[in-house]
């Protein structure tokens, strides 16, 4: 398989008056494609901040980075189309719309690259299906349990069918058996739309999921 994301030398510094926080030191990390790769690592070791470099979505202080054929410039002009087109984002907190129901979330997120509201509403109501949320279409965020609310975030993300999904802590707030269950949806959705996967987590659960296990202390994989 071909290298989807391939980053050298990857650096995030920090300023906290006098001293230098060395969030992300000089790392090196390639995801290739339609590979999974879990990242561990104690609060405060640098996943949340390696996850939003990889992404684009924050500037890093030295090292470089490119995606497909693209090499980041750090400037998030190109890269925020990327983003759009081919990245997916789960975070901890679901961050659903609370007056939108999980089909209307799910088809937000096609609507953004311009699809039309009937299109992207029938492929959000598909991918939903896909996640078990078919009894759920027209519940709004507070009428689903937890596990159902990341389940409709999963989809969300999944909807373009992204070349590469990022997820931070996505079961943080799961129980064992709910977070097996999500997972084993994300696992057979990556695999059907052959999307890389990046996982930052504490969770044991996403051991027998990942292709590669790295963990993360004080900025460095160890
Ligand atoms: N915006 C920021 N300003 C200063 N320090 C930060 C900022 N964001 C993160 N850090 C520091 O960088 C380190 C890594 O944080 P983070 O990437 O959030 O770790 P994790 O996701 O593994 O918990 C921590 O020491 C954190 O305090
Ligand atoms: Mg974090």
């Amino acid at each position: 398989m071909n290298n989807l994301l391939e980053a050298r030398n990857l650096s995030k510094f920090y300023k906290e008056g006098d001293e230098e926080i060395k969030a992300v030191n000089n790392i090196d990390f390639v995801i290739k494609e339609n590979e999974k790769i879990v990242i561990y690592g104690r609060s405060g070791s640098g996943k949340s901040t390696l996850l939003n470099l990889l992404s684009g979505l924050d500037t890093y202080s030295h090292g470089e980075i490119s995606y497909k054929n693209y090499k980041y410039d750090n400037q998030h002009k190109k890269i925020t189309q990327l983003r759009k087109e081919s990245m997916g984002f789960v975070y901890q907190f679901h961050y659903l719309l609370k007056e939108f129901t999980s089909v209307e979330n799910v088809a937000l997120g096609s609507m953004i690259l311009g699809e039309n509201k009937k299109k992207s509403l029938k492929k959000a109501s598909d991918i939903l299906d896909k996640f078990g949320m078919s009894e759920r279409l027209h519940h709004f965020p507070n009428q689903l349990s937890g596990g159902e609310k990341q389940r409709v975030a999963m989809a969300r993300a999944l909807i373009n069918k992204p070349n590469l999904i990022f997820l931070d802590e996505p079961t943080g707030n799961l129980d064992k058996d709910t977070s097996k269950e999500v997972i084993s949806y994300l696992d057979d959705l990556a695999d059907e739309f052959k999307s890389s996967i990046i996982v930052a987590t504490h969770d044991p659960e996403f051991r027998n999921f990942s292709d590669k296990i790295l963990t993360m202390d004080s900025g460095v994989f160890v």
